[in-house]
């Protein structure tokens, strides 16, 4: 099939020479003035546009103009004709945005020429642009899949771990809606703007199943005791938290988003901490410790209250949890993130309904 040239020019013995140089080749479409040509363009797309510059009314800058910025024309490549050589007149095409320029009158040879070749490295760029279209997009499909199956396999291991226990394994699940939860309710009422971004929401429930990783290493004995742990024994489960970051450097640290990486790490070593800085591991205070962490404390501790454990049964109402967190207010959890939860009591009670 043959490829389209549309030629504007006004001058009528112009548009003939065209169509006798380039008919033989090429299917051409004529017009006589720029809004012709435009209204032509509405419904076809040809291959090339030969553009006179010099026309009454609208000339072939300003078409030029109008070509560019739309859609449906400004990929099509265009060749300006001037009846002058001069090097300003050249420099302004380009500048425009010509493929190239051609001076009247026409040498055929040097018109079919420009022509060809224009048309040819047009369709190569056309044909670059579509494969790295497509490669584009098996890699964001790629990567989207990989992502998935990522993520469904840290939930797996993160209940596989949190079922030794004898918790429910809604745990994994619960507290990454809970964190996001209050994550988004934070930002919905203008705190922590400046950290909590989309992307950041998005790594926070990605890694709030993770934050226990690090109780695989602690015994069954200490892990499944039905009783209060003794002194010694606290010590022990408290190092779930250092084993949980390790085992996350282990497993993710080669991940390359290292906000994601940083993120993990924080939750895992970091919910344990308290506002008051009589947590562990580190014995951080206040904002010192990390936003994510003490999002995690909070969702951390509304679970475990809410739950049945193996060493206490589920508290009920809900309200009466609310209380008992409330006491932790400034002591334990950050004021800020805490007065959000229990003002969140209605639509918890809903999720947790269903
Ligand atoms: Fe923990």
């Amino acid at each position: 099939m043959k490829n389209v040239i549309l030629v504007v020019d006004d001058d009528k013995t112009n548009l003939s020479l065209a169509q006798r140089i380039l008919g033989p080749q090429y299917r051409i479409a004529a017009s006589n003035s720029g809004t012709a040509a435009l209204k032509y363009l509405e419904t076809h797309r040809p291959d090339l546009i030969l553009l006179d510059i010099n026309m009454p009314e609208m000339d072939g800058f300003e078409m030029m103009e109008k070509l560019r910025s739309n859609v449906h024309t400004e990929s099509i490549p265009v060749i300006f004709l001037t009846a002058d050589s001069l090097a300003e007149t050249e420099i302004k095409c380009f500048q425009m945005g010509a493929m190239d320029f051609v001076t009247k009158p026409f040498v055929p040879d040097i018109l079919l020429s420009r022509v060809s070749k224009t048309i040819e490295l047009d369709q190569y760029r056309h044909n670059l642009e579509t494969m790295v279209n497509i490669q584009a997009r098996k890699i964001t499909e790629d990567a989207m899949r990989l992502g998935r199956i990522q993520d469904s396999v840290i939930v797996g291991m993160a209940n596989l771990i949190e079922s030794r226990d004898g918790s429910t394994g809604k745990h994994v699940k619960n507290t990454q809606t809970y964190v996001r939860m209050i994550a988004t309710e934070l930002l919905s009422r203008g705190h922590f703007t400046q950290e909590l971004t989309p992307a950041y929401i998005e790594n926070l429930c990605k890694a709030a199943p993770l934050h226990d990783v690090g109780k695989i290493k602690i015994p069954d004995a200490i892990l499944q005791k039905p009783g209060r742990l003794t002194a010694e024994e606290f010590e022990t489960m408290k190092l779930h938290t250092t084993h949980s970051r390790k085992i996350i450097q282990t497993i993710i640290g080669d991940i390359e988003d290292e906000h994601y990486v940083r993120l993990v790490e924080d939750i895992a070593l970091y919910h344990h901490e308290r506002w008051d800085g009589t947590g562990y591991p580190a014995g951080l205070t206040e904002t010192n410790i990390p936003l994510s962490a003490r999002i995690m404390a909070v969702a951390d501790v509304f679970d475990a209250l809410y739950e049945e454990r193996c060493y206490k049964p589920p508290v009920r109402p809900i309200e009466r949890i609310m209380q008992i967190m409330s006491e932790g207010r400034g002591t334990q959890f950050d004021p800020v993130i805490l007065d959000v939860f229990v003002e969140m009591l209605p639509q918890l009670r809903e999720m947790l309904e269903k």
